[in-house]
């Protein structure tokens, strides 16, 4: 059974995507900050049959995500698919700061939520992937990544999420010939806040389909009012 490993795993697209690809077959490793969290989606795809565990790890510490992920692998075995995806609306350190104000002080936050996460989890399953020769890794990120302009109110957010989608792109480029592809979803919507399409469950449809396909770098999915 292949695994799918959710590094930033919530009950909304995360748990979309979990339910997506455990109906086909894998299972789910759901790895978020809080232990309870993850217990409970778990608890919720099971109902489903699907094979869940939760485990807790801040994705910006680099030791806590290798101990979650080596949970992960006794558990599981190898993980076939990783998708980074967390979101943190609440933080205050993450807050969205407009472009004639920002400073560096807003904009480092970021780049440790959003690159520097990114790169934690990958060093946790790329080496695996290369070796087998085969696996999947989905960065989402918001629109302004890959659209600055469109929200400059945005744009501490859009820098940090424009730099994981900088190293997502570089990442496809630097391992295509490895069996290994690399896809990033620039997501344009609010989900769950509009009609069927921005529901996270049509939402994570893009993401079967993406992964079924294995074709391309960036996979934008656009569903704005
Ligand atoms: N919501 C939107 O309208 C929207 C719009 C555009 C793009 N997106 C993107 O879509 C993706 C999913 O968004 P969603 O709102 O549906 O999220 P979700 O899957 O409902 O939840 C994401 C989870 O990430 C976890 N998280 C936050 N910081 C983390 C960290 N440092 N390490 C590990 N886990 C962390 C949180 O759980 P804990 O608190 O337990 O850690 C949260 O429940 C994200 O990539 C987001 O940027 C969302």
């Amino acid at each position: 059974m292949p695994t799918i490993a959710i590094v930033g795993a919530g009950s909304g697209l995360g748990l979309s995507i979990a339910r997506r690809f455990g109906r086909e077959g894998f299972a789910v490793a759901l790895v978020s900050r809080t232990q309870a969290n993850v217990d409970e989606l778990a608890e919720e795809l099971g109902k489903d049959g699907i094979d869940a565990a939760g485990f807790a790890a801040d994705a910006t510490d680099t030791r806590a995500l290798g101990a979650g992920f080596a949970g992960i692998t006794a558990r599981f075995g190898p993980v076939e698919v990783l998708s980074f995806s967390p979101s943190a609306p609440g933080d205050p350190r993450l807050r969205p700061v407009t472009a004639t104000e920002v400073t560096l002080a807003d904009v480092l936050p970021q780049l440790d939520f959003y690159l520097g996460g990114g790169i934690a989890a990958v060093q946790q399953v790329l080496p695996g992937m290369t070796e087998r020769g085969s696996g999947t890794i989905i960065f989402t990120t918001g629109g302004t990544s890959a659209n600055p302009g469109m929200r400059p109110a945005f744009a501490s957010i859009a820098i940090g999420a424009g730099a994981l989608r900088t190293y997502a792109l570089s990442l496809h480029a630097a391992v295509a010939g490895d069996g290994v592809h690399v896809a990033h979803v620039p997501l344009s919507t609010w989900i769950g806040q509009g009609g069927p399409e921005t529901q996270p469950d049509t939402i994570a449809e893009h993401y079967w389909s993406l992964y079924t396909r294995r074709e391309g770098a960036e996979h934008p999915y656009v569903a704005l009012p």
